[in-house]
């Protein structure tokens, strides 16, 4: 295969065939880190389809951060009831008050990792996809994709260090948060756990799982 996978190939590929998503901004459209950071924060443990209906929820009750920080908690937690994991109401909530009381998110990842409820794929995708910081966001989607580019034969989770740099190595500095979104959707649409669809992948030719017709297999897990 060839050498290295080219962030460009991936974002040409994205330009055509990007989700439209509530939290996403259009091209041209600056990202609302609000809006952001409601997003991932849901995502962590949650489908798409069962976080939209609450996304477009919680904007109707707390259209602003400043709305949401103000809030009583049984009103944050009730417009959560169904999300389920509801330590991540009671963080958010949190996170909302330290936020607004700080007068905006921070802008860096280093900052966000310290806020309630941010970890280190939260604070890795809201600092690419809100603030253009060259970052990596990596979820279970990102690390099928990147095992299967390398080949990386480690099983989860040792190989999460490995994974984590060598995804960090492929972020461009132009547009990182288009990189770190297109990651996830070639993982959700394409490089699925059964059956991906290689042919019609931006990264077919680069990818060494595929050059030895072991796509399906990776990433490798520690046998139970
Ligand atoms: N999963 C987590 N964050 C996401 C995002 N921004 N877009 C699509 N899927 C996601």
């Amino acid at each position: 295969p060839d050498p290295r996978p080219k962030a460009a190939d991936l974002l040409v590929w994205y330009d055509r065939h990007r989700r439209v998503l509530p939290w996403r901004a259009l091209p041209g459209e600056t990202p609302d880190p609000y809006r952001v950071w409601l997003s991932e924060v849901m995502l962590q443990q949650t489908t798409i389809a069962a976080v939209k209906p609450y996304f477009a929820r919680f904007l109707e009750r707390f259209p602003t951060l400043q709305a949401l920080a103000l809030a009583p908690e049984e009103t944050v937690m009730s417009t959560w009831a169904g999300l389920g994991y509801y330590s991540r109401a009671r963080n958010l909530h949190a996170c909302a008050k330290a936020v607004a009381a700080a007068g905006g998110f921070p802008d860096d990842a280093k900052g966000l990792r310290r806020l309630p409820g941010i970890g280190a794929y939260t604070a890795g995708a809201i600092a690419a996809i809100a603030f253009d910081r060259q970052e990596a966001a990596v979820d279970g989607n990102v690390e099928r994709v990147v095992t299967r580019l390398f080949a990386i034969e480690t099983p989860l989770p040792a190989a999460r260090p490995a994974i984590r740099a060598l995804t960090q190595d492929l972020v461009p500095a132009d547009r990182p948060g288009d990189f770190a979104q297109a990651v996830m959707d070639l993982g959700a649409t394409i490089c699925t756990v059964k059956r991906p669809a290689c042919a019609l992948c931006p990264w077919m030719a680069p990818c060494q799982a595929r050059a030895l017709g072991l796509q399906e297999t990776f990433p490798r897990k520690v046998k139970k």
